[in-house]
């Protein structure tokens, strides 16, 4: 028996309700996996993730206009739906709700959305792309009320959306576990992203300066070195390329993400850059 024939495929609320209480009287665990599509094998790696951690995975594709900004690539961003559910049925989705913007947000702009605040926000993602995490935020608050999910399985490539996820769940009590499973990278270490797509054969080159930079990183804290500001030098020395514009290099507490003096193991490096027009991100935790 495949998996491949059994993924069913739904566009409204309704529907995610009623197979998801389906799945439940069969005495089956839910997870969800939240995605903007465009899939790739970071984010088969989460389906994965939440096949061991329950008995029903679902996925939600869903290029949620309320996290971009008027100027940010929501137009453009690439999409293609076939391939996405058939690499969905390749790894055994159960269920993929891919709603329309109106069946997500059927009064348009909603009245009530989640907005961050603390020190999970100030810096980096939060300070560059304003407003993006209420976006992010109230589109996966809305996922775990439609889902209800046991589990969430979200990315650490987002390392600050993650946090902030974790602690939404957290701080709101939405009673859903949040999981956050590793960051998938191409054989010379450039880090998955539906947004790769955009780099030109030299950009993609060039896109190699942020995961070169973290593994400096890395290299130099496994030599000794504790300095934050000699981890955040050598970061920027990386992103320190012609064609490559750097946005933020940082060594930070992962838990609060607050920039750390001395690194210690669990210290996250996170790095920012555009290559070209292309916004790319990626991090390390120090180990
Ligand atoms: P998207 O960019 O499609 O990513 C969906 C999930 O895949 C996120 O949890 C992200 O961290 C994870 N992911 C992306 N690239 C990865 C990689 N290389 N390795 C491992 N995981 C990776 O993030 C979003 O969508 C949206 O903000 C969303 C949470 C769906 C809300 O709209």
């Amino acid at each position: 028996m495949t998996a491949a024939t059994e993924t069913r495929v739904v566009r409204t609320r309704d529907e995610v309700r009623h197979a998801v209480r389906d799945a439940r009287m069969a005495g089956g665990t839910v997870a969800l996996v939240p995605t903007m599509g465009y899939l790739h094998a970071g984010h088969l790696s989460l389906v994965d993730r939440a096949r061991e951690l329950a008995d029903f995975v679902a996925m939600s594709i869903f290029v949620n206009p309320l996290q971009f900004a008027p100027t940010e690539d929501l137009a453009r961003y690439p999409r293609d739906f076939d391939r996405d559910l058939e690499m969905a049925r390749g790894r055994g989705v159960d269920l993929v709700f891919a709603p329309g913007v109106e069946e997500m947000y059927p009064g348009g702009e909603p009245q009530v959305s989640v907005v961050p605040a603390g020190t999970l926000t100030e810096r980096m993602e939060g300070a560059i792309r304003p407003g993006h995490f209420r976006g992010v935020l109230t589109v996966v608050a809305k996922l775990f009320g439609i889902f209800t999910p046991d589990v969430a399985v979200f990315g650490q490539k987002d390392f600050q959306q993650a946090a902030l996820i974790r602690r939404m769940a957290l701080d709101l009590d939405l009673g859903v576990r949040v999981e956050v499973a590793p960051i998938v990278r191409e054989p010379d270490g450039l880090a998955m992203s539906s947004r790769n797509v955009y780099l030109s054969p030299d950009e993609r080159e060039r896109a190699l300066a942020l995961s070169r930079g973290l593994e400096h990183g890395r290299a130099l804290f496994a030599a000794g070195e504790r300095d934050a500001d000699a981890l955040r030098a050598a970061l920027r020395e990386a992103l320190d390329v012609p064609g490559v514009e750097a946005e933020y290099a940082e060594a930070a507490n992962p838990l609060t993400l607050e920039p750390v003096a001395a690194a210690e193991p669990g210290t996250v490096l996170l790095v920012a850059a555009r290559v070209g027009r292309t916004r790319l991100i990626d991090n390390a935790v120090l180990s």
